[in-house]
């Protein structure tokens, strides 16, 4: 079976959370039942470097929302490659969203529309090579619109699944833009891409998809209510029958702490004791005492969803209770202030690093005694299995795919 799935995000190529970590994963995981994953994806900076210069145009589009663009395909990192080059809309400095300062990027829907429109109309729709797939999977609201472009496509489209990885990120853009995506006028309905006055991505490719799953089960029931489904709850109930919760795997090569090069030193479940180098190694970076005292780490995104609000406003009690504690995150700029204020007010038991160190996580989950994750809602959660796998005890909320259930 082949599956093309379409992402925003594919690590080690391009990383903003868990999301590039699933979409890294899953081809291999596939690969070994038989089922073979071709990925497409924008071409990033960061991913065109990577190819071979003279790697050659499966497909050029003159104008493709405003631009010259070409589809062109490749190995990179073990993972199967479709990658949309259209410099007007991704050769950009910054992340994949914005320009690094943490605003989003104002034609995120052009950027995102062109992408999914060359997805389906090219590629899923089987125009372009040999490189029509049996399944197409989409993920999250980047994806999404490829599903309704397909829908509206009057060839017989492959089927289709859409992953929700987090409903609160939804790609919702004014009325204004749907002349310019190309679909026809009867796709502006209830039952197409209007989504509250406006134009929904994800909704879209909700309402579109044959399939729709998200990335635990308890978080498939929990966006049914009007607490977890941010507006979305009515459509999801309506197509319940068409949805599963899939819990998430992790890549146990990329996190494997017998093998891991960014250890201080590497261990197992039968030689724990060499933990104690990685745990030296986090207290030498995070400027911590060097005590017996149980260490505590955060490795996160520092948002509301992560409840960095209420880690922040417990930093004192952390203190008191004569923990330690080593956060790495970076975002919310209000949130970054109240963690470094915390960790001035307890030089040596609380030390933040605010960035993102995709090596330093490795080490925190190998040196941590216990990894705090405070969410409200997490779709599913990837730390916290990481930190299973590297003796780094999960303390979390009760919500999504945190708790065992
Ligand atoms: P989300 O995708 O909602 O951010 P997940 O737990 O699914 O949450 O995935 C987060 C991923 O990003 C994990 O691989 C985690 O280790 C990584 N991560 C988060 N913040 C940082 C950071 N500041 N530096 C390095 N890795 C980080
Ligand atoms: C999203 C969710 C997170 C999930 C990840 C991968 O970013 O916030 O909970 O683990 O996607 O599916």
């Amino acid at each position: 079976m082949k599956i093309l799935s379409v992402a925003s995000e594919v690590f080690p190529l391009i990383k903003t959370g868990g999301l590039a970590d699933v979409t890294g994963a899953l081809p291999g995981a596939l690969a070994a039942l038989g089922v073979s994953v071709r990925t497409m994806l924008p071409g990033y900076p960061s991913v065109l470097a990577r190819l071979p210069k003279k790697t050659k145009a499966l497909h050029s589009y003159a104008d493709l929302f405003g631009g010259k663009a070409r589809i062109v395909a490749g190995t990179l990192d073990g993972l199967d490659l479709i990658v949309l080059d259209a410099p007007h809309l991704f050769d950009r400095p910054g992340g994949a969203y914005g320009d690094g300062s943490g605003v989003d990027w104002p034609d995120n829907w052009r950027r995102f529309a062109a992408f999914a429109r060359a997805a389906a109309a090219d590629i899923a729709s089987g125009a372009v090579g040999d490189l029509r797939p049996d399944i197409v999977h989409a993920h999250d609201w980047q994806a999404a619109l490829t599903l309704a472009y397909l829908r509206y496509d009057e060839q017989p489209s492959p089927p289709s699944v859409m992953t929700v990885h987090n409903l609160a990120f939804q790609g919702q853009f004014p009325a204004s833009i749907f002349p310019e995506l190309g679909l026809p006028p009867q796709a502006m309905a209830l039952d197409g891409v209007e989504y509250f006055g406006g134009v929904g991505f994800l909704k879209a490719g909700l309402q579109a998809a044959h399939a729709i799953t998200t990335v635990s089960p308890t978080y498939a029931q929990e966006i049914r209510t009007p607490e977890f489904g941010m507006g979305l709850d009515g459509l999801i109930n309506l197509r319940a029958g068409h949805l599963h919760g899939i819990l998430n795997g992790i890549d146990t090569g990329q996190w494997d702490p017998q093998i891991d090069p960014h250890l201080a030193e590497t261990f197992s479940a039968k030689s724990l004791k060499a933990r104690g180098k990685n745990r030296r190694a986090v207290e030498q970076r995070f400027g911590l005492d060097a005590d017996a005292s149980p260490l505590l780490c955060v490795v996160s995104r520092l948002t509301w969803q992560k409840g960095m609000d209420i880690l922040a406003a417990e930093l004192d009690a952390i203190a008191d209770l004569g923990a330690r504690l080593a956060v790495l995150g970076s975002g919310d700029q209000g949130l970054e202030g109240a963690l470094l204020a915390g960790a001035a007010r307890h030089r040596g038991r609380i030390g933040v690093v605010v960035g993102y160190d995709e090596e330093l996580s490795h080490l925190l989950q190998g040196g941590a005694d216990a990894i705090l994750i405070p969410s409200r809602f997490e779709p599913c959660g990837l730390t916290q299995l990481y930190g299973l796998r590297y003796g780094c005890v999960p303390v979390v909320a009760r919500t999504g795919g945190l708790p065992i259930r």
